[in-house]
């Protein structure tokens, strides 16, 4: 709060100098005239009344620029070499959220003033066509507060250093040593506090650093060192200056002073002298210091209530610009806990990925709802919440579990989804001897999964990748209808556009060989899991299975066998006792084998598996074999994993799903040692 009332002050003072030897000092950004002059803005960049550069607000996708108005000699020739240089600067971010910062902002030198950057993950610097190219004469220092795997980012929150590329040669935790010992102390960019950074490049030795510190005193060592020559980057003339940006999620950025030297230390900002407020004039008697101080402190505590009044109302239920934009019914969430019994664990339906699913009445409707609960700490979460309210908000098919409506509050994300009376399709065909479906029953569940799936893929605007079909993501209505949920995962993009490369997400045993080798979810992938699913809803049993012996230890292969021997229908849920219409079986069966090709081009598509079902046509009379196993070409991806999970994990699975997991849940986004998370989007 302090901090906020700090930037409330701020006073100005500027020096020029000739070319060489250049010196720029800025201790705030008084918005008068040498700054308007000294200073381009553009885009939302501007500078604020008590005199902070903010150079964007928290609201989506902008970006903002400051530059110093002048070129700055960087050369004595253009294929001279570049001097040193030095800089420090103060900046603070503010996110929306208070743990979610967006995007970012880069100390840069760049050949223009008028950058034609992106928002968003290009922190306003470079485009999607530009970025990467050494025509593009661009340095950069990010201050980046979101991962991005496109661009290598390490974490989200990290430093690094640019050129001409939006990955960043070096990076590193944002972090500063402590009283020049060898400490390390982590530093949170988007904390909001005041954070000043020092870059300095020593062109005589070519090396770069970058030091952080929360104080005014540069420590002695940096915490990024890059041996570079600069010459070829930078051109004789160059700008300096910031730019920043927000994506879906957004922060505050602001300078809060910035100084700069050319072939020479830049001076350090003073951070108490940013920020106090004017003392007293020095004739003044100690009556009148006292009459000062107490109108200052007065002041002081003045802004600080208005500006905690102002922090807690954006705190509060606001409605947010891209909250406008996304479709299905906004709840308050006093509605919300009212209907869930303060969120009450007795009303607890089960446990996602993501967060918690509580059962809750709607107070005014008496509507049953299901409430999915998203912590805060999860940025996983926030993110899955934001892409599932925009994505999913406008599906509507009988076969897709409906989001009613949502909210947000603060840090808690809360989706309501129709309720299902019967739950998920595992509890009914694993495990428990003492439930059981019918044939019938089985055969109408996947009829309705595979419409809605082919609704997802086909019957809307854009192309909607599941990610995660399984028997736990299948939700049954009091009719026994089978409703596909939790679309938590899914991703969009457009009808024919690259799918683009991301993390690889799914659950053991539905996940597509390909997936963990190209990173890629393509509806192929969502038909391999649907394969899966149609296997384990005729044969009762999970996809992989610790408890049995090693030949059926994988489903599929244990299926592909039994055809092979010309015995197929011996795999059958033994709970059916032979109640099941043989023809189906056997179409269910072998369009289970189909689907799990281990090529995805010998899948079907949604459309053709949905016209199997429906009888319209004929599945083939031979299905090829999901493996190929004569070259090893084909089964490798999928057994590898399948032996190092057996190997490596299945102690703590078995002990896993005793204790009540029955699901083998294994987003592999949650598992950041697992060795799958290393493929992240990095092909
Ligand atoms: C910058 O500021 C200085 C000092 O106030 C002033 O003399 C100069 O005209 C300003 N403008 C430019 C473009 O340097
Ligand atoms: C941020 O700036 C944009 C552009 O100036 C403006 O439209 C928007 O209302 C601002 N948002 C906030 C939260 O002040
Ligand atoms: C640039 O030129 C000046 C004067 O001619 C010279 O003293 C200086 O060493 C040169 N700097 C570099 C980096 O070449
Ligand atoms: C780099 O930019 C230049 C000039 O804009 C362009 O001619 C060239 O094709 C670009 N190179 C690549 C690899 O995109
Ligand atoms: C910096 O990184 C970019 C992008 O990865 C690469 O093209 C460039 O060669 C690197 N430059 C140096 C000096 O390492
Ligand atoms: C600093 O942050 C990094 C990355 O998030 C983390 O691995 C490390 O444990 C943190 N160190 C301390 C001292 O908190």
């Amino acid at each position: 709060m302090a901090r906020l009332c700090l930037l409330c002050f701020f006073f100005f003072l500027f020096l020029a100098a000739p070319a060489a030897s250049q010196q720029l000092y800025f201790s705030g950004f008084q918005d008068d005239a040498a700054v308007a002059a000294n200073l381009t803005l553009t885009d939302i960049a501007k500078i604020e009344q008590n005199g902070i550069l903010k150079l964007t607000n928290d609201t989506s996708r902008l970006q903002g620029h400051a530059f110093y108005s002048s070129p700055v000699r960087f050369k004595n020739s253009s294929d001279g070499k570049v001097f040193s240089f030095s800089t420090a600067f103060v900046i603070a971010v503010v996110p929306e959220y208070p743990t979610l910062g967006g995007h970012g902002l880069a100390f840069t030198i760049a050949p223009s003033k008028n950058l034609r950057g992106l928002p968003s993950q290009y922190l306003g610097l470079l485009n999607a066509k530009d970025v990467g190219n050494f025509t593009n004469h661009l340095f950069a220092v990010e201050f980046d507060t979101v991962q991005d795997f496109e661009f290598a980012d390490i974490n989200d929150n990290h430093v690094g250093i640019n050129l001409n590329h939006m990955i960043s040669n070096v990076s590193t935790t944002a972090s500063y040593f402590v009283d020049d010992g060898p400490t390390k102390q982590n530093l949170t960019l988007k904390s909001g506090r005041p954070i000043q950074a020092w870059v300095d490049y020593d062109s005589s030795v070519n090396s770069l650093t970058v030091a952080l510190s929360p104080s005014s005193t540069k420590p002695k060592k940096p915490i990024l060192s890059f041996n570079v020559d600069l010459s070829p980057i930078l051109d004789e003339f160059m700008y300096v200056g910031f730019s920043a940006s927000t994506g879906l999620l957004a922060s505050s950025h602001y300078v809060l002073g910035w100084s700069f030297s050319m072939n020479g230390q830049a001076r350090s900002l003073d951070l108490s002298s940013l920020p106090s407020v004017p003392g007293p004039k020095k004739k003044h008697t100690a009556f009148t210091i006292g009459i000062s101080v107490a109108a200052v402190l007065i002041v002081i505590i003045a802004i600080c209530v208005a500006v905690l009044i102002i922090w807690k109302i954006k705190n509060a239920d606001i409605i947010e610009a891209w909250e406008h934009e996304i479709g299905p019914h906004r709840y308050s969430y006093k509605e919300l806990k009212k209907a869930t019994k303060r969120f009450r664990d007795k009303e607890l339906l089960g446990r996602g990925g993501f967060g918690k699913v509580y059962k809750g009445t709607l107070p005014n409707s008496k509507i049953q709802v299901a409430v999915k609960r998203i912590s805060h700490e999860s940025k996983q979460g926030l993110r899955e919440f934001v892409s599932e309210i925009a994505s999913i908000g406008r599906l509507r098919h009988r076969n897709l579990v409906q989001l009613l409506g949502w909210c947000r509050r603060r840090g808690d994300l809360l989706l309501v989804y129709d309720f299902m009376a019967n739950g998920s399709l595992d509890n009914y065909i694993f495990d428990d001897p003492d439930v059981n479906l019918s044939w019938q029953q089985r055969f109408g569940i996947i009829k309705g999964v595979a419409s809605g799936l082919l609704y997802l893929h086909e019957g809307y605007e854009q192309v909607v990748i599941h990610r995660d079909v399984k028997a736990s993501n299948v939700l049954l209505d009091s009719e026994m209808n089978g409703k596909l949920g939790d679309f938590g995962l899914a991703r969009l993009y457009e009808h024919g556009a690259n799918p683009s490369t991301t993390r690889v997400v799914g659950t053991l045993g539905y996940l597509a060989p390909e997936l963990p080798r190209t990173g890629k979810a393509t509806t192929s992938s969502d038909v391999y899991a649907f394969g899966a699913l149609l296997l384990e809803v005729a044969c009762g049993r999970r996809p992989i299975d610790p408890k049995s012996s090693s030949e059926e230890l994988v489903l599929v292969d244990w299926v592909w066998e039994n055809y092979r021997e010309g015995k197929l229908l011996d795999v059958m849920d033994p709970k059916l006792k032979g109640d099941f219409n043989v023809v189906e079986a056997m179409m269910i069966l072998k369009l289970g084998l189909f689907c799990s090709n281990d090529s995805a081009a010998a899948r079907p598509s949604m459309r053709q598996v949905v016209r199997f079902l429906e009888g319209e046509m004929g599945v083939p009379e031979e299905i090829s074999a999901p493996k190929v196993m004569e070259g090893g070409r084909n089964g490798e991806g999928f057994d590898d994993f399948v032996n190092s999970f057996a190997s490596s994990s299945f102690n703590k699975f078995s002990s896993y799903s005793s204790t009540g997991n029955k699901d083998m849940d294994m987003s592999f986004a949650s598992f950041s040692t697992s060795p799958l998370s290393l493929l992240n989007g990095r092909d």
